[in-house]
């Protein structure tokens, strides 16, 4: 009996976390910027915009209250605070809700949102057939949203009934990886997620997803699919896919590179269309290859006292372009020091993308206090690590004195000067007795 008695206690503690955990208590508030575009004040290339302080509460269930009793109202005006319900709830990722007091908060924008029909060729067959318009009689909003993390992005379509501030999620798309860095030749996995509301009239009409790129200022279509005909659209892209069936099933909208390249850095835009209404995230990739590193000539000849060595370092294979290239020496005494009398030649660039560059040694043996040789370091620092190559250096013959050496006969002077003159000394004085 009491075996089943704190069994029975015990699903009740675990049924009351679970309640509380899905009820909209865990949601954050969140503060937002109203964007709007002004009226009345055309023309021009950027439509001036208004930003407003905008207070969205979020809960995942239309009927529970518990959000609004929630924080107190900050200096947001009374028409700008929204009650979002988002069953899915996407907008409350942790990293949306950073601890009080911390110094990163979560970026949010919301605007009114103007839905309508796209004549792309891969989305237009969402809207042929045409619904009822009247769904789309009501207020709508996008609202996008990056945490704090720097790894979420969220854009999210809301429809509320007309002149209320109760919108509801219709179509959120997130991505979990909003900057992704990659080796060469690596897959990468770019992700894009979203989620329609199941009871809205759009769900089961359709989807489309695309995938665009832009690198400075210039723009391809990487994918395209059509999940209402099941067609993906043509493009020049290889190696460029989704997953199907995740798609369907899950909202799964990750692009698969199957092999990483140079030219593949940039940033990358997952867009998902609905019927009239679409929603879309970015993802940063940068491709980072750190260089391979040899050295000329390897094994370095003898050197002569008095002779000067040129080595050459090249770095190659590596991307990005920013690299810094060295040289180390070290000696009997086994600490490594810098060694400056280096020259770097100008980059160049290979088939695939990838940058080279060198570095010259005038290795002078009489001036650089090298002893009697020691190992020789060529080091390049990269975004993608540092890389090190070797070598050792040996010279042959007399070499001059070190500064050791030469305080060490100092020493040995002044210690025989100091015994012949005590010699002297007592000689001398002997000679007066
Ligand atoms: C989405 O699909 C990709 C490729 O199949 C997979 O690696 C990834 O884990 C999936 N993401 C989610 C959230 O299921």
């Amino acid at each position: 009996m009491t075996e089943l008695s704190t069994i029975y206690k015990l699903s009740l503690v675990a049924a009351a976390c679970f309640f509380h955990a899905c009820s909209s208590s865990s949601c954050p508030a969140l503060d937002c910027w109203f964007v709007q575009e002004k009226v009345g004040r055309g023309g021009g290339l950027t439509p001036p915009t208004s930003q407003e302080k905008s207070l969205l509460y979020i809960r995942t269930d239309a009927n529970s209250h518990s959000a609004e009793s929630q924080e107190p109202l900050s200096d947001t005006s009374p028409d700008r605070v929204y009650f979002i319900t988002d069953p899915a709830a996407t907008l409350c990722h942790h990293s949306l809700s950073p601890p009080k007091g911390s110094i990163e908060k979560p970026q949010c924008e919301i605007s009114p949102f103007l839905q309508q029909p796209s004549n792309l060729k891969w989305v237009a067959p969402l809207t042929v057939s045409g619904f009822s318009p009247l769904y789309l009689q009501a207020d709508w909003f996008s609202a996008a949203l990056r945490g704090v993390d720097k790894e979420l992005a969220i854009s999210t379509v809301m429809r509320a009934p007309t002149a209320t501030k109760e919108p509801n999620v219709i179509l959120s798309v997130t991505s979990k990886t909003v900057s992704v860095q990659s080796r060469l030749g690596k897959p990468v996995l770019l992700d894009c997620g979203f989620w329609v509301d199941p009871s809205s009239p759009l769900s089961g009409s359709g989807f489309a997803v695309e995938w665009r790129y832009q690198f400075r200022g210039k723009g391809r279509l990487v994918l395209a699919y059509d999940g209402k005909t099941d067609r993906l659209a043509d493009t020049q892209e290889k190696g460029a896919t989704l997953d199907i069936e995740g798609l369907h099933k899950k909202g799964n909208a990750s692009l698969i590179l199957q092999e990483a390249k140079v030219r593949h850095s940039g940033t990358y835009i997952c867009t998902v269309y609905l019927p009239y209404l679409l929603a879309q995230v970015a993802v940063e990739l940068e491709i980072v290859e750190p260089p391979s590193l040899s050295i000329h000539p390897s094994p370095l000849p003898l050197a002569a006292p008095g002779q000067t060595l040129n080595v050459h370092c090249q770095a190659s294979g590596f991307a990005p372009l920013s690299m810094e290239l060295s040289w180390e020496f070290k000696g009997a005494d086994g600490k490594a020091r810098p060694l400056e009398s280096c020259s770097v030649t100008g980059h160049r660039e290979a088939w695939d993308g990838t940058y080279s560059q060198s570095t010259w040694l005038a290795l002078d043996t009489s001036k650089m206090d090298l002893g009697t040789g020691g190992e020789l370091t060529c080091v390049a620092v990269h975004p993608g690590g540092t890389r090190r190559a070797r070598t050792s250096l040996s010279i042959i013959g007399l070499t001059s004195p070190s500064i050791e050496d030469s305080m060490a006969m100092v020493g040995v002077a002044l210690v025989l000067y100091g015994l012949i003159k005590f010699v002297f000394w007592t000689f001398s004085s002997s000679g007066i007795k």
